[in-house]
């Protein structure tokens, strides 16, 4: 009979087998699946494992720090964090097209991940150490969606950021391989994660950078991360989180509207609500999120966000939307 618990046991003494006393990496990505398979390796091999964070400055408001200082609490991981924030805006300046913005971020993102995964390396070699190991979040329909087999390892590559690099040089450690997503948030609760982290909806690899309809901005991405953050809060306090796959928050930073705010007529940008209900993202349907909740979110984020003056609710299916605006 499988239990949390006992898949944990199976998995610990699997990754220890494995990778004996060699050393490994894991990305992670602020996402449920690399956060519980580093939990895991951690627990299995303790301080053998680096968990590395390129932090590209595209996360929503209090992610980073979840990574940073909530993970790595739970877990007492060791982690190493390469602050990418300039690096990704300078590359992303006066870029508005979407697939250029996607091809950017993923590109500088394995660069990123690279350069720190050298720096591991060589730290390691100057101790006497090897770091032989990868460690991946793969999960079960993953595997099937790849084909399965030993092959899957490139499976995420095409739609996430931080797609393994060309030349593997790394075995892989996957101890997620035979679970699905309930499985994986059940594993990471019982290895004491934070709900934050657990039942966290899906999120795109390229982060808020892909819900800026424009250019990706310091300030774009400011008043971005403010709505995001109210409308997030206000969604989890109506205790609806659960009936929604995910809610992207879009800011038209292309366009303009006009409002009346404070004192007088405001030249202001639109964002939008995309609240979708989903089993697998394939499909969607947009949200019957209450009235009440939709006008609590509007009426906060035009008072508190002050380059806000207009909160729209997208009510498009997917097909023929998709979930993202792009
Ligand atoms: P769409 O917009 O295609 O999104 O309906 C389907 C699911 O995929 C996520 N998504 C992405 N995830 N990199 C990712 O890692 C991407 O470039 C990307 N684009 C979309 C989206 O959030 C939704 O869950």
């Amino acid at each position: 009979e499988w239990t949390t618990g006992s898949i944990v046991e199976e998995q610990v003494a699997a990754i220890r087998a494995q990778v004996g006393d060699a050393q490994a990496i894991c990305g992670l990505s602020g996402g449920v699946d690399s956060a519980v398979a580093a939990a895991l390796v951690q627990k299995a091999i303790g301080d053998q494992l680096t968990c590395v964070f390129v932090d590209h400055g595209l996360m929503r408001e209090g992610e980073a720090d979840q990574v940073e200082r909530d993970f790595v609490a739970a877990t007492g991981a060791k982690l190493h964090v390469a602050d990418e924030k300039k690096r990704f805006l300078l590359a992303l300046a006066g870029v508005t097209d979407p697939e250029e913005k996607r091809k950017i971020i993923g590109r500088e993102f394995i660069r990123a991940f690279e350069e720190a995964e050298r720096n591991i390396l060589e730290e390691a070699q100057a101790e006497g150490a090897s770091v032989e190991f990868l460690v991946q979040g793969t999960l079960y329909p993953d595997v099937v969606e790849s084909g399965g087999g030993e092959g899957a390892a490139n499976i995420k590559s095409h739609h996430n950021v931080g797609g393994l690099p060309e030349d593997l040089e790394f075995q892989l450690v996957e101890p997620l391989r035979a679970l699905f997503k309930d499985e994986v948030r059940a594993v990471g609760a019982e290895l004491g994660l934070p709900p934050e982290i657990v039942q966290r909806h899906p999120f795109p690899g390229p982060g808020l950078g892909i819900r800026i309809i424009g250019e990706v901005t310091e300030r774009n991405l400011e008043v971005l991360r403010a709505a995001d953050a109210i409308a997030r809060e206000e969604l989890t306090t109506s205790g609806l989180d659960a009936e929604v796959w995910q809610m992207p928050v879009v800011l038209l930073a292309d366009v303009r509207s006009v409002g009346v705010q404070g004192d007088g007529r405001t030249y202001g940008h639109p964002i939008v609500l995309r609240p979708v209900s989903s089993e697998d993202a394939m499909t969607a349907d947009w949200s019957r999120l209450p009235y009440d909740l939709l006008a609590t979110i509007s009426n906060r984020i035009t008072n508190e966000v002050e380059e806000v003056n207009r909160v729209t609710l997208d009510v498009t299916s997917k097909p023929p939307g998709t979930i993202e605006w792009e």
